[in-house]
């Protein structure tokens, strides 16, 4: 089998908030061109570990190396030029700027044979295309979420982090931005580690999925085939 580079590679993190000892121990990986979700209950940290690797709320100890290069100290703005794209859960869209200024603000030079740009987001996010020049705070939820996720495709990174896109949609809008993250990820190979509490979308563009205990720590890795076969694995981890 293809040996692939771990993008990201998290090894036994421990961060807090102030004397909250949130992530008590984590370690996970995520491979080139591999899609990789993060589940868990209400309140686990799963934020916190996006943010951990964001530099957001560093680590107290333990290792984050992107692409090889240790980043467990690095400011938030040198982890995004690494090649992080963070798309929070709250999207972060800059109201009175266009659809259009809200890209190009992000848009960054590609390596590949066939790079993000603003005309190739366009092109799989209708929606957008139509709205151009539009005001960024004056588009839907669904629009929004959209626009952040070709946001953080346009700076071409090396890995794309979502918190929670399908929060806050309707059933509709969570199987549209399904379909385009799954269109994304196969026709692009983009890599991607996504938190999801609706695991159904998890399953669908992830293939690896690590399973997060009350104490911020992987408690089971599954592939989206062990889930389906043994949908207990799901009701014991994630249910209330
Ligand atoms: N800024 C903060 N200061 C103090 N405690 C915080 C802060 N942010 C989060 N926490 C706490 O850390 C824990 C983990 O929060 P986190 O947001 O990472 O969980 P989550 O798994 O993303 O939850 P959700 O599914 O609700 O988004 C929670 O107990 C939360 O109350
Ligand atoms: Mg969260």
């Amino acid at each position: 089998m293809e040996k692939r580079n771990k993008i990201l590679n998290i090894e036994d993190i421990h961060t807090y908030y102030g004397v909250s000892h949130v992530i008590q121990g984590l370690s996970m990986y995520v491979e080139q061109r591999e899609a990789v979700s993060i589940l868990g209950r209400n309140g686990v940290g799963k934020t916190t570990t996006l943010r951990s690797i964001m530099g957001l709320t560093p680590p107290r100890s333990g290792s984050i190396q992107i692409d090889g290069i240790e980043t467990t100290r690095f400011q938030p703005h040198k982890i995004s030029k690494i090649g992080v794209a963070y798309v929070p859960a709250e999207r972060h869209i800059f109201p009175g700027l266009s659809v259009k200024e809200n890209l190009i603000l992000a848009a960054r030079p590609g390596n590949g044979k066939d790079p993000w740009t603003f005309e190739k987001v366009c092109d799989h996010f209708p929606g957008l295309a139509d709205r151009t020049l539009q005001d960024g705070a004056t588009l839907s939820g669904g629009e929004q979420q959209m626009l952040a996720i070709g946001r953080a495709l346009i700076s071409n990174p090396k890995i794309i982090i979502m918190d929670e896109p399908s929060q806050g949609l309707s059933p509709l809008l969570v199987q549209m931005i399904t379909d385009v993250v799954l269109k994304v990820c196969t026709e692009s190979g983009i890599t991607m580690l996504i938190v999801e509490q609706n695991y159904r979308m998890a399953l669908k563009v992830a293939s690896r999925h690590y399973l997060m205990g009350t104490k911020g720590e992987i408690v089971k890795v599954a592939s989206t085939q062990e889930l389906m076969d043994n949908p207990e694995i799901i009701q014991s981890h994630l249910s209330v």
